[in-house]
């Protein structure tokens, strides 16, 4: 395959572990497993390291974001590793006031209310405005490399980035979001235009620095109905999405709610694409391209159920997947504060166990 003479050279490292091939839809030794937000609250010593600093702090320290990252990959035999970071760190790079208030989540005190406003945002180069997100990548990588495991690097998709920075915090209605892309259609266009611009060159940065699969999260995007999706979405994230395959690592498209987009976002090409737990796995794949990959889809509450009931779903996921190559298991949406460290254990080790390879 071709690729853009500013592509990376591909980096080869580990890349026949379960989480690699599985990627690439080839038959891995067992169905890989990681887990969104497996660095968090849920476990003590990642609440013991997050005790006094900010959530921003945690992400601006390459050494405090690198142990994060590692915290899961030494409690767990998780198949992957993802960064510690969030899809909102580009958002103060570009002008808008973020701050993680706990037991809140996320809050911007300038959100974009005008066509003025987004004509205001910068679209500063990354490894300039964040060089700590490549310099965690390098450190994670050389803690990682020895192991086997392979790292996860990332970005928030223009529409749900564009969320957040029109409603200043979480929604769950998207009524202000809305209400702009209908209003002023061509200052929308050029707010995705900007988030399309930062987070393919954020990306780039990243691949270089070593991530070796990328996730986009397009969370909340299944708020839109399938027309304000094509018209309003489609086109920038597209090209977001064409200008990230050509990085020559995979890459997986993920979004919560999307039942009814899911053959949209399938068609932008990724090579796996993320469902939540409302549509059974099997039902969901039958919606995404021929010889496309799936990840989910436990639904994470799960994990808070005794085992008898977590294993019988856990069962009934991998039954639907019917070990065909190309499923990567992993919740439907991020893991929940309550999760019991148990169970997150106790599920890697069942799925490697049950989907083992000539054992
Ligand atoms: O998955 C991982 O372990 C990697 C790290 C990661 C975080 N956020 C750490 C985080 C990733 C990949 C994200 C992505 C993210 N951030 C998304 C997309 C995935 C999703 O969950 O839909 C979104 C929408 C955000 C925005 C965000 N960040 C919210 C809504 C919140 C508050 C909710 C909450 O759980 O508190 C955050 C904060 C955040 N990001 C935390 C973590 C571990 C919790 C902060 C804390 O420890 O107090």
């Amino acid at each position: 395959p071709q690729r853009p003479p500013s592509a990376p050279a591909v980096d080869q490292t580990n890349r026949d572990s379960a989480f690699l091939t599985a990627m690439r839809r080839e038959r891995a030794p067992h169905t890989p497993v990681w887990f969104m937000r497996q660095a968090g609250r849920y476990m003590p010593e990642y609440r013991a390291l997050r005790a006094g600093r900010s959530m921003l702090d945690c992400i601006r320290t390459p050494d405090l974001a690198a142990e994060i990252t590692m915290q899961p990959i030494k409690a767990f035999n998780v198949d992957a590793a993802i960064l510690f970071n969030d899809i909102l760190t580009p958002l103060p790079t570009m002008g808008l006031d973020l701050d993680f208030v706990g037991g809140v989540g996320p809050q911007i005190a300038n959100r974009i209310e005008t066509p003025a406003d987004v004509d205001r945002l910068g679209v500063p180069a990354t490894a300039e405005t964040m060089p700590y997100t490549m310099e965690s990548i390098r450190l994670v990588r050389q803690q990682l490399d020895p192991r086997g495991i392979p790292l996860i690097g990332f970005i928030g998709a223009p529409f749900t980035l564009a969320s957040y920075a029109i409603e200043g915090k979480g929604s769950k209605t998207y009524d202000r979001t809305k209400r702009f892309m209908y209003a002023e259609p061509a200052a929308w266009a050029r707010l995705m235009g900007k988030f399309e611009a930062i987070l393919g060159d954020y990306l780039e940065q990243q691949v270089r620095a070593g991530a070796q699969a990328v996730q986009v999260f397009d969370s909340w995007v299944g708020m839109l109905s399938v027309h304000d999706y094509r018209t309003f979405v489609k086109p920038a994230t597209d090209r977001l999405i064409q200008r990230v395959k050509g990085l020559g690592v995979p890459v997986i498209y993920f979004g919560t709610g999307t039942q009814h987009l899911l053959p949209d976002m399938a068609s932008l090409g990724t090579d796996v694409v993320g469902a939540d737990w409302r549509l059974p796995l099997d039902e969901a794949w039958k919606l995404l391209q021929p010889g496309q990959g799936i990840q989910g889809n436990l639904d994470p509450l799960l994990l808070q159920a005794p085992w008898r009931e977590l294993k019988h779903q856990v069962d009934r996921i991998l039954a639907e997947a019917g070990g065909r190559p190309g499923h990567i298991f992993n919740v439907g949406h991020g893991l929940l504060p309550e999760t019991p460290m148990d169970n997150v254990a106790r599920v890697i080790d069942y799925v490697h166990e049950r989907t083992a390879k000539g054992g």
